[in-house]
């Protein structure tokens, strides 16, 4: 049974396939109003979320299907004390496939090996966010019309943001992708992606100021610095404002430049950058709903 847990589980071909039905949804609607009709998804979130547990709400429910589950684990018996394991093989009995947000590195895996109905990871801890990942490369196939040849910054918490590390290992795999890497010293990126970046011959660089690398990027892809992962509260406070996106800095780059981030946001993208044609991020958001609309249909026709 197929399983979404980290998106270089899945090739390049079948994450363009994705897209593709995306693509199609978002032309054809009605083509796929019914297509999940008596399908049942299960969101089980172990952690907070707006974007992405209601992205799949509403992408089962334009599918025709319906929807169940949690949206924290102190409304489910897991407060109790019940393992991640009972609680898939439980739900798999209701439901015709789970997505899953959980705190802990690899629950979702744990999960789908005990799952009688395929496992979706809506992001484990600082590891990986590969539903994000899907709503990221939709967005930059949209506004850029190709996924290589691209110069892609990212900026902000490098270390525990599961949706850059999820985003590098896709985009590593497509052709002539370079990254520039943008962050303080302690919010670098994990030593196995860096790892993972010289073994593939993806050419990177690793700097600390904004200002300095701004105007050579056709991506910027921002994030919040995340106190939740933070075992130290003065370490977040001394972080926390390390990058704020404004005017002054959008006047530095590039009038073709994309600006995506995968919210929620603080005070890294100031809001007088929403309006400038550069945004995307709240595209981006739209387009989550439709990949994911897209991933439960193939997941769900490779189970029947
Ligand atoms: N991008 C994202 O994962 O947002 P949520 O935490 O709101 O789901």
């Amino acid at each position: 049974m197929r399983h979404m847990l980290d998106i270089t589980d899945w090739s390049i071909e079948e994450i363009n396939g994705l897209m593709d039905t995306a693509d199609d949804i978002i032309a054809h609607p009605e083509d796929y109003a019914h297509a999940m009709e008596r399908k049942k998804l299960a969101t089980l979130f172990y952690e907070p979320s707006t974007r992405t547990r209601l992205s799949f709400e509403a992408a089962m429910i334009e599918l025709g299907g319906h929807v169940l589950g949690f949206s924290e684990a102190s409304s489910s018996s897991a407060s109790k004390g019940e393992s991640v394991s009972d609680t898939v093989r439980t739900v798999g009995c209701y439901a015709d496939i789970i997505a899953m947000r959980h705190p802990k590195e690899g629950a979702p895996t744990v999960a789908a090996q005990v799952s009688p109905v395929p496992i979706i990871n809506a992001g484990d801890g600082g590891h990986n966010h590969p539903t994000q990942t899907l709503a990221d490369l939709l967005t930059i196939r949209r506004e850029k019309g190709r996924l290589n040849r691209l110069v892609v910054g990212m900026c902000g918490d490098l270390q525990f943001g599961r949706t850059v590390h999820s985003l590098m290992n896709a985009m590593s795999r497509y052709p002539e992708i370079s990254f520039v890497l943008i962050s303080p010293e302690e919010l670098r990126i994990p030593g196995y992606l860096r790892e993972n970046m010289r073994k593939m011959d993806v050419p990177f660089m690793e700097v600390e100021k904004l200002e300095d690398v701004i105007g050579s990027l056709d991506i910027l892809y921002m994030t919040r610095v995340q106190r939740e992962r933070f075992f130290n509260e003065a370490d977040y406070v001394r972080l926390k404002d390390s990058y704020i996106l404004d005017p002054e800095k959008m006047a530095l780059a590039s009038a073709e430049l994309t600006v995506l981030h995968p919210l929620p946001r603080v005070n890294e993208i100031s809001h007088s950058v929403d309006k400038d044609p550069r945004a995307c991020y709240f595209k981006q958001v739209l387009y989550g709903k439709y990949m994911r609309e897209a991933l439960i249909l193939k997941l769900l026709e490779a189970k029947a």
